[in-house]
């Protein structure tokens, strides 16, 4: 059995925890969490109570007792446990964003290169955005002329996510678009590739110091194609976290507002039509509320695959990984330093 230490016990940690002992329950994976830490002592003994494992008394001792890391503190504490992590040979599942900054970004990308590892970049297990990328890489609807993709969510330092690390950018390195929508950029590079031109323009609307609680970020393809991401916090607290993503192909408009199952609504000359993915046949097996059987299966699919992705022989990483998540904090950097210097263009080089 597989010794899982959580590092970073607060929102993302209990639900990842809580697929965690789902799958380790219905005999999915043969894991189970044994240990966890967290700068606040109490928060890290309450996920051991509810999970049956020890609370550590730091980073290191639970680093030692354990065979991979669920990295869950806030963005600035990835680095320091992913290196730890690193040096022990411990398998790593690291939260997004990699860190604040594109230097540190590229620290933790070399640390999980050197062990089995993952990345938080969920919606890579999104069978709609799958099904996008299918669409735009195999040609049946022609190329991709543009797309479009609008992510909201209430500013999150209130409501469901009862903690305030994400105004202070020494922790998060920026605001909604490296926070939140560093997933928007990794789904549109998944879909349309490396943009060759980035440009930015961000706001800081509620006075928080280098947090944009705006950003527009306007991409251009080697192939001509364009896509536009806005990203926004505001202060509607009824409304959850929302995404919208609207490609035009030459033959095709293609929209969804889920970002999980779908539906993917497909509008051609011939009429419309909806296509939606099944809930994947294991998560039945969840002993889990009808109603939360979806957004549990959404944690528990990336989990699950890193997972048995270890028992392999030898041990896999799993997808996305380091690199793949250092690309999209590539754009993210282009698209800061380009709203920084007055939306300055910035060309990029993509990747061979
Ligand atoms: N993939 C996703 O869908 C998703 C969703 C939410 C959050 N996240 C990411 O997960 C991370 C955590 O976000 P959250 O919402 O759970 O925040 P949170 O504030 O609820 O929890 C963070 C926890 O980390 C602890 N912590 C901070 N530094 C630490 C350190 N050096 N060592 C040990 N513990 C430390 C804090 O005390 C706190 O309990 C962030 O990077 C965030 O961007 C990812």
């Amino acid at each position: 059995m597989k010794r899982i230490g959580v590092i970073g016990c607060g929102h993302i940690a209990n639900v990842h925890a809580y697929s965690l002992a789902q799958l380790g329950a219905a005999k999915l994976v043969d894991a189970s969490i044994t240990a966890t830490y967290d700068n606040d002592a109490a928060r890290a003994e309450k996920l051991a109570r509810r999970h049956g494992g020890v609370a550590f008394p730091s980073v290191e001792a639970l680093l030692d007792a354990v065979d991979v890391a669920w990295v869950c503190t806030w963005t600035s504490g990835h680095l320091p446990a992913v290196v730890e992590a690193a040096r022990r040979g411990v398998a790593v599942f690291c939260e997004k964003p990699l860190a604040p900054t594109l230097a540190e970004c590229e620290q933790v990308a070399e640390a999980l290169s050197g062990v089995p590892h993952q990345v938080g970049l969920v919606l890579r297990h999104a069978p709609v955005f799958a099904r996008l990328a299918e669409l735009a890489h195999d040609g049946r609807y022609g190329r991709v002329l543009t797309a479009v993709m609008r992510d909201d969510q209430y500013f999150p330092i209130q409501g469901m996510y009862g903690s305030t690390w994400r105004k202070d950018v020494a922790h998060t390195g920026g605001g909604t678009l490296i926070e939140h929508s560093i997933h928007d950029v990794d789904v549109l590079r998944w879909m349309l590739g490396d943009p060759v031109e980035v440009t930015g323009a961000t706001a800081s609307r509620f006075g928080h110091v280098g947090i944009d609680d705006t950003a527009v970020v306007n991409l251009g393809y080697a192939d001509g194609s364009r896509a536009v991401l806005v990203s926004v916090w505001h202060q509607v607290l009824s409304r959850g976290s929302s995404r919208r993503l609207e490609v035009f192909f030459e033959q095709a408009y293609c929209w969804t507002e889920d970002d999980y199952l779908g539906p993917l609504h497909v509008q051609t000359s011939d009429g419309s039509e909806e296509w939606t993915a099944p809930l994947p046949p294991w998560a039945t097996r969840l002993d889990v509320p009808e109603v939360h059987e979806k957004s549990v299966a959404q944690y528990a699919e990336p989990n699950m695959e890193f997972l048995i992705g270890l028992d392999a022989s030898p041990p896999r990483t799993g997808h996305p990984g380091a690199a793949e998540a250092l690309a999209a904090h590539r754009i993210v950097d282009a698209a800061y330093q380009s709203a920084h210097n007055g939306s300055t263009p910035i060309h990029l080089h993509p990747n061979p």
